[in-house]
């Protein structure tokens, strides 16, 4: 195993720019709106910040916590401690596998739309015409496929060339920039008249729509959002040196891509009330309606356009940890060459999604009982996959490694950690009790929609 002399980040900024970017992406953009749409507006809202608290932001210090105290990236970080651990590591990659997937369709999808603003097609506030663009893009198997190799591209240049260049410098530009376009969107949305019904929606819970299925939802989106279960974070944290104060950034992160995910639930939504579309549209959701909004601002092209770039970038920077954990384990683990196991395990990748682009034109065949593969990806790796990661790491951090190990390492750098009996009891107790039961149902109705 070549696992010696780590880089560390250039900077504790440089880790959490890297951290919060690969947190940041289509999760906050995309997916979190929608799934408020899908999943009944407040109450999903409430219970997500609720499992945020008591499981996310937890989880999260326990990620890093363990990627710095063994300073290697997921698989040796389970290994180093406990060798029957390692076929986490494995989970990790096939999760990886499954995930970017999908999430590399809906980049396609982005860039497309960057496209389509420079040309000016977007320009308009017709719910129908808008639809109409999406739903022809959707279906052509041609658009569709082409945008997604070339999201793909953009992930593997960047792998290639090694996980600190690309990231942390462009992320200092690009992540603030986001932020400022997505209060600006958000400001827009919620003073267009008709927008209060929205702004109610995502606000006031309605307690009666808490069900399994959207406790499932939320749980898997604290996941998803934070980019947690698949290692990212233990292998983003193997480069923080000892010094650093793991709390602040365990906190922060969270805060930050919360933040995202709520700014641009208050920019899509409320718009979507006011405008007159379907909040229970699904993936389209953003897709239909932004460029709406942007239609009814001075010089909406240009914010538009600015808007796309802006999430072009900040799903790169969630690929390409997503391919970096993918690429680190044959290179790592294997010894292989970094340049051809990024190449190999992209076009993998590629082919692997092609199946979940395809499966949303109409009539497609790419349907495993009642689910799409773009549906099942999204599932199976949300629900299952990064829940299990998840239920895992929280076992071993608090059981194997031992929450009086962890808490040691929390404080060595000269850190109080006043909370430390909380954490602890809710790492022993709390999260895996909670993520268990939710888990099983996971299992159980993921595979009987399988054989529907
Ligand atoms: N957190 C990323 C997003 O919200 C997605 C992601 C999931 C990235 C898992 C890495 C690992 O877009």
């Amino acid at each position: 195993m070549k696992e010696v002399a780590r880089d560390k980040w250039s900077s504790k900024l440089g880790f959490v720019l890297a951290a919060a970017g690969s947190a940041i992406g289509l999760g906050n953009i995309w997916k979190f709106p929608y799934s408020v749409g899908v999943n009944g507006g407040g109450a999903y809202v409430a219970l997500y910040l609720l499992f945020l608290v008591i499981i996310g932001i937890p989880l999260m210090l326990a990620a890093i916590t363990l990627g710095r105290k063994t300073q290697l990236s997921v698989f040796g970080a389970y290994k180093s401690i406990d060798k029957r651990w390692s076929f986490v590591g494995a989970l990790a990659v096939i999760c990886g596998f499954v995930i970017l997937a999908f999430y590399s369709t809906v980049g396609g999808w982005v860039l497309y739309y960057f496209k389509n603003a420079i040309t000016g097609e977007l320009n308009s506030t017709d719910p129908a015409a808008l639809a109409g663009i999406f739903t022809g893009m959707m279906s052509s198997p041609k658009i569709l496929i082409l945008y997604q190799l070339i999201f793909m591209l953009l992930t593997i240049v960047i792998v290639v060339n090694g996980i600190k260049k690309g990231i942390e410098s462009s992320s200092k530009i690009m992540m603030p920039g986001l932020f400022i376009l997505l209060i600006i969107i958000a400001a827009r949305s919620v003073t267009l008249s008709g927008s209060m019904e929205g702004i109610k929606f995502l606000l006031i819970p309605d307690f009666s729509k808490i069900t399994m299925d959207v406790a499932k939802n939320a749980l898997g989106q604290v996941f998803f959002s934070l980019s947690i279960g698949m290692g990212v974070m233990i292998t983003y944290g193997s480069y923080l040196g000892k010094e650093e104060n793991l709390l602040s950034t365990a906190v922060s992160i969270p805060v930050l891509d919360t933040l995202a995910a709520l700014i641009a639930g208050f920019a899509t939504i409320p718009a979507v009330f006011a405008l007159g579309f379907e909040v229970g549209e699904g993936p389209g959701l953003m897709f239909i309606t932004l460029p709406a909004v942007f239609a009814s601002m001075p010089m909406g092209q240009i914010f538009c356009i600015a808007f796309f770039l802006m999430v072009i970038f900040a799903s790169l920077t969630s690929s390409i940890s997503m391919l970096e954990i993918c690429v680190s384990y044959f290179v790592d683990e294997r010894n292989n060459d970094r340049t051809k196991v990024t190449l190999t395990v992209g076009a993998l990748i590629f082919l692997l999604g092609i199946p979940a682009s395809l499966s949303l034109v109409e009539g497609s065949c790419f349907k495993l009982g009642s689910l799409s593969f773009f549906d099942m990806y999204d599932k199976l790796s949300s629900n299952i996959l990064l829940t299990t990661g998840a239920f895992l790491l929280c076992i071993f951090v608090a059981w194997v490694l031992t929450t009086k190990e962890a808490v040691k390492e929390i404080e060595s750098s000269e850190v109080d950690f006043k909370l430390a009996n909380v954490w602890s009891f809710l790492l022993k107790y709390i999260v895996p009790i909670g993520v268990f039961v939710i888990l099983i149902n996971s299992y159980k109705d993921f595979i009987v929609a399988l054989f529907q």
